[in-house]
């Protein structure tokens, strides 16, 4: 139905979609970075687009690119930092956030200026790491902000750890994503995911194309924020 305009559910509506993994550098040439392709978050992107939202997409490095370019407004970032500036910078205004980045836990505490030579550390090298700000429930919220979802990628206990982060993150969504399954998750071009929202009972969204479940989650956005 994406490409009739009488279903341009999401016209009007600015939306916030963070995608990708981030890259914590070590040194000039080396990096703590995480599986994800930025698959799920280009494919929200592109399908509210479709729907008739205005959207900005935050997105770790990534091969992906947008098809409908013209119409999506593109921030490219590598680390945390990056990724927390543009979204301060850039959720003004905004009705919506979907935060499907898979945003790095820690960071290295001292980042080398010179690339480290292996030599230098007598076979054995650890690294200091300090955690991150947690970016979504840091984030300081617009009035405009009606609605913020966000995922939880889980090997284990999926419905119980992600039914959590709503709370702790103050969310109206979770899109919980089994990544123990190699079919599902990561880069794979097919997603299975269960809904959680606080006071509703869990949909799952059974094993799909991303596009079609991206489109999925955002039928169920549109109808909570009409
Ligand atoms: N997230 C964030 N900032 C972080 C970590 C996570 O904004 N520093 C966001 C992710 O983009 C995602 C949601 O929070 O939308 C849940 O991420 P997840 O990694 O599953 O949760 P954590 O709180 O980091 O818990 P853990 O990794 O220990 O399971
Ligand atoms: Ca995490």
């Amino acid at each position: 139905f994406i490409n009739d305009p009488q279903n341009k559910i999401l016209s009007g509506k600015r939306i916030v979609v963070t995608a990708g993994g981030t890259r914590e550098a070590i040194d000039p040439v080396r990096f703590i970075g995480n599986k994800s392709s930025g698959k799920m978050g280009f494919a929200i992107a592109e399908v509210a687009s479709q729907l008739g939202a205005k959207v900005t997409l935050i997105t770790g490095p990534t091969k992906l690119k947008i098809t409908n370019e013209s119409k999506i407004k593109r921030i490219d970032i590598e680390s945390v930092a990056d990724l927390q500036e543009a979204l301060d910078q850039n959720i003004s205004g905004a009705d919506v956030l979907i935060m499907a980045a898979a945003v790095s836990d820690y960071r290295v505490a001292q980042i080398s200026d010179h690339k480290m030579k292996k030599d230098d550390f007598n076979g054995k090298l650890s690294l200091e790491l300090v955690e991150n700000p947690d970016v979504l429930a840091s984030l300081k919220r617009p009035k405009s902000l009606k609605y913020v979802a966000g995922f939880a990628a889980e090997t284990n206990d999926l419905l119980v750890n992600a039914s959590r982060k709503i709370i702790k993150k103050n969310l109206n969504m979770i899109i919980a994503n089994d990544v123990g399954n190699p079919q599902i998750g990561f880069n794979s071009n097919e997603n299975e995911v269960t809904i959680i929202r606080p006071n509703q009972a869990n949909i799952v969204i059974s094993k799909n194309e991303k596009k079609v479940v991206a489109e999925k989650i955002l039928k169920l956005v549109a109808e909570e924020i009409d």
